[in-house]
């Protein structure tokens, strides 16, 4: 098989000379020895790398003030998040739990923006309390909550109003489109009034500081040009905000910046995918985009919008650009199945049940641990262990013949895999960090009593 050059470059893979695959100067087989599998392995200098090239390429592309805060939701282990806040990054949280874990992590909460759909009482005291950035408004009767705790314990909140623009990236699934109008309840409605009706009705809400607007359309767009497309669009309801003598001091972008090294199936590839078992081809060499296409789109928009002497400051919450690529799942080739005519299965010890669940969704490389160079001569449908037929990987993926007690590599978990992850029968995994040849744990497999411990199993 020939590993194409830029997914090497791009994964900061080695492989050696036998055709083993290492990672951060660790081989994954010996990795997998170590510490068992299923298991996750981070590329410590990756991340930390992708996090810088993202700031460089705003840096040299955006005049304005700019600040990353990387999305928790897209993988919230705190060894990855720490990794992460070392290299510059800023924190963006959604619960709870998140915005705990990004302070127990030590960011402070000016370093904070949360977003989200649900934000009780608590949470957003919690926010006031630990003065977090922006609270980014979803709903109307969010403000009213939120105005309301204000009012309780004697703060002001500076708020971002999130929009939804009505748009839709090219080739995304139209069910994770997360700035559509009639397919997801995000944001404030452009077209039907609510932003309108909040900028009017501001002074009434006193303990409530506007300082701009965000959106977020989706996860995984690989066209950059969609941003500036979306920016524009969003001209209206700014030139509308200046009009009603509202100051935009801030503009933040959302994530969703694709990885060059994975993808989401499009809506078609779905269901011929879902319907046909027709698992789509992998990622393409004209698929190459980079960081400072993303700048650059980003940064016409904003032009587009505001004059050159008047730009807001920029936010960004990249997820799973940053940690997608630096992270991938070794599991264990348990045994073979064939039935002749029909198909062959290799079953391994992980599957969407379990451990990657974004393969039901999402295109990822799977490659042979001990051979890189295996050639690719049948296809396979490669399940995991829980007892559901739908616990697969991939339905009729192309690889090399694999035998039993091999252990193959799922490309690109680091977006997406921890947060869905479930112990369906099954310990969830352990996380290990590999940097210069040295590894280490950043996470143990669950044990027995873990699992069983928030059970009241005496009565
Ligand atoms: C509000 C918000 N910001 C940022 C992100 C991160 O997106 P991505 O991982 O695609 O960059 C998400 C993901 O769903 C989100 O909902």
């Amino acid at each position: 098989m020939k590993v194409e050059p830029l997914m090497v470059e791009a994964w900061g893979l080695e492989i050696g000379s036998r055709g083993e695959l290492s990672v951060g100067g660790c081989s994954t087989v010996t990795l997998a020895k170590i510490y068992g599998t299923p298991l996750h392995v981070v590329n410590e200098n990756g991340l930390t790398d992708t996090a810088q090239r993202f700031q460089r390429a705003f840096k040299n592309c955006y005049p304005g003030r700019f600040t990353v805060h990387y999305a928790f939701k897209c993988n919230s282990v705190p060894g990855v998040a720490r990794i992460l806040m070392k290299s510059g990054l800023k924190a963006e949280v959604m619960s709870e739990f998140e915005l705990k874990l990004a302070l127990h992590i030590g960011f402070r909460g000016e370093e904070i923006i949360i977003n989200g759909p649900y934000k009780p009482e608590i949470l957003h005291r919690l926010c006031l309390e630990n003065h977090v950035r922006f609270i980014i408004i979803d709903s109307i009767s969010e403000l009213k909550a939120l105005q309301a705790v204000c009012e309780s314990i004697d703060r002001e909140a500076h708020v971002l109003l999130r929009l939804n623009p009505d748009f839709i990236p090219r080739k995304m699934n139209k069910g994770t489109a997360t700035g559509s109008r009639k397919g997801c309840a995000f944001g404030l409605d452009t077209k039907g009034g609510e932003v309108e009706w909040v900028l009017e009705r501001l002074p009434d809400f006193d303990r409530i500081r506007f300082d701009g607007f965000q959106f977020h359309v989706g996860t995984g767009i690989r066209y950059p040009r969609d941003y500036y497309r979306v920016l524009k669009q969003l001209k209206p309801v700014v030139d509308r905000t200046r009009k009603m003598g509202h100051d935009i001091r801030i503009f933040d972008v959302g994530g969703g910046f694709a990885s060059i090294t994975t993808r989401e199936m499009t809506t078609w590839e779905m269901l011929l995918y879902q319907g046909w078992e027709r698992l789509p081809s992998g990622i393409s060499s004209r698929d190459r985009f980079s960081f400072r296409d993303f700048a650059e789109a980003v940064t016409d928009g904003l032009y587009y919008l505001f004059s050159a002497d008047d730009l807001p400051e920029l936010i960004l919450e990249p997820g799973r650009c940053i940690a997608s690529p630096n992270q991938l799942l070794l599991l264990t080739v348990i045994g073979t199945k064939e039935r002749s005519g029909i198909r062959k299965w290799l079953l391994t010890d992980g599957g969407i049940g379990t451990v990657a669940t974004p393969t039901y969704y999402e295109y990822h490389e799977v490659y042979v641990c001990n051979d890189m160079y295996r050639p690719l001569t049948e296809k396979v449908t490669i399940i995991g262990p829980v007892c559901f037929a739908g616990d697969t990987i991939y339905r009729n993926k192309r690889m090399p013949p694999v035998n039993p007690g091999e252990v193959i590599a799922i490309m690109d978990s680091g977006a997406y895999f921890t947060s869905w992850e479930s112990s369906f029968g099954f310990p969830r995994p352990a996380i290990a960090a590999v940097k210069n040849g040295e590894h280490r744990l950043l996470r143990r497999r669950e044990s027995f009593s873990d699992m069983v411990a928030r059970d009241v199993t005496e009565q």
